[in-house]
């Protein structure tokens, strides 16, 4: 058996292909566009291992999307290869809506072909897996209840906006044509390969180079965090024992402000890797809001524990130590993404 993983050399798909080449005999078809976030050095433990097939491609291309799923004939798709980053789409829509939209769109065509030509058993056994976020639901007032599956879409960036649009697409492909899907939407992750432009990798990289940790406003806005590992464990549940056509939120009830996130990080860096000039935290520096700042996220992931026994292995405390750890160990991975270095080992693989 196979599947097929979109997005799968960023930081959320090689901590899943990771993880499902450890748990699991059934080989991977990893298709990644290798945009600057996507990065095969994540998966340098898997090279060579037969169980994963990685191609460099754009979900956008229908002729690659169609040949790979008559090769391979995967029991199943997860989708997570996207545009990120907030920041960058407030600064660059378009790459956005190409590929969170557009690519979307082509994927689940091609996937409906596909699903369409399978004789009746692969049919009800196949899965269309659409990771999305929980910046859809939009922004929380301070003491409002956590978002559920059923809180109106409210998308306040041209990042959560695309992803909304995909996560409409999803459903409509499923009500129209029946494609079994599922969509599961996921609160902010942290933990090993996460590119050091989103909060707590750049906080740790940073403050290791004595340069500024700079918070957005005030800082008080509030982001509910869940350890990357533990993602992945719920995507596997919902891709095996989801109900088709549902929707399932997952978090991992630590509600923390952006404050309380970077101070916790300095004080782990003073115990574990003490600086001579003092502690970290004198780097914190406050600068101009986002603009449309969310402020408040937070997530009611009682559906996927009722209906799946899911819950979240670790805790904010013991996921970040092991996160903060994980960069003081692997300072050659992050000077090779802050060099460039794997974007020119990509060109010199791929060429023009
Ligand atoms: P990432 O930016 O680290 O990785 C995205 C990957 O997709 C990269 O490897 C990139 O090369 C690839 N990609 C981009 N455009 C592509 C295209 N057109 N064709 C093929 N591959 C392409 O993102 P991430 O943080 O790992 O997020 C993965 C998914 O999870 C996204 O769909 C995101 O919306 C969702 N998500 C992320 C978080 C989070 O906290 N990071 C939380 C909830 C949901
Ligand atoms: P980020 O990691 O970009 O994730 P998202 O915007 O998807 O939640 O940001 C997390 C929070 O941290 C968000 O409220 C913005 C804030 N932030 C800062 O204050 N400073 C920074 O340098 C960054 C990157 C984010």
């Amino acid at each position: 058996m196979t599947i097929l993983v979109t997005g799968g050399a960023g930081f959320i798909g090689s901590n899943f292909v990771l993880d499902w080449l450890e748990q699991s005999d059934e080989t991977v078809v990893n298709l990644d566009a290798l945009t600057y976030a996507g990065n095969l050095q994540n998966l340098a433990s898997v090279q060579g291992d037969a169980r994963h097939v990685f191609v460099h491609g754009d979900i956008g291309d229908r002729a690659l999307v169609d040949a790979l799923l008559a090769r391979h004939q995967p029991r199943a798709i997860v989708h997570l290869a996207a545009e990120s980053h907030v920041d960058r789409s407030i600064h660059g829509p378009g790459e956005f809506m190409k590929t969170n939209v557009e690519g979307s769109f082509t994927l689940l065509e091609a996937a409906r072909a596909h699903w369409g030509s399978l004789g009746d058993v692969a049919k009800a056994a196949f899965r269309f897996h659409h990771v999305s976020t929980d910046e859809v639901y939009g922004s929380l007032a301070p003491g409002a209840p956590a978002f559920t599956e059923a809180h109106p879409y409210a998308p306040n960036s041209p990042y959560s906006a695309s992803k909304a649009a995909s996560d409409h697409l999803v459903r409509a492909w499923h009500h129209t044509y029946g494609l079994p899907v599922v969509t599961t939407n996921c609160s902010n992750n942290y933990g090993p390969f996460h590119f050091p432009e989103k909060l707590i990798p750049l906080m740790i990289v940073n403050a290791l180079a004595g340069k500024p940790l700079p918070i957005y406003g005030d800082g008080q806005q509030v982001r509910d965090w869940l350890y990357v590992a533990d993602h992945c464990s719920a995507i596997r549940e919902v891709l095996a024992r989801g109900r088709v056509g549902e929707t399932y939120n997952i978090g991992g009830w630590n509600e923390k402000t952006n404050r309380e996130i970077v101070h916790t990080v300095c004080a782990l860096l003073d115990e574990l890797r003490p600086s001579a000039a003092g502690p970290y935290a004198r780097l914190i520096t406050h600068v101009k809001d986002r603009p449309g700042h969310d402020r408040r996220y937070a997530i009611d992931a009682r559906k996927i524990e009722r209906e799946l026994g899911w819950r979240p292995a670790e805790t904010f405390e013991t996921g970040i130590r092991k996160t903060v750890v994980w960069y003081l160990a692997h300072a050659d991975w992050v000077a090779n993404v802050q060099s460039g270095g794997y974007r020119e080992w990509v060109s010199k693989q791929y060429g023009a």
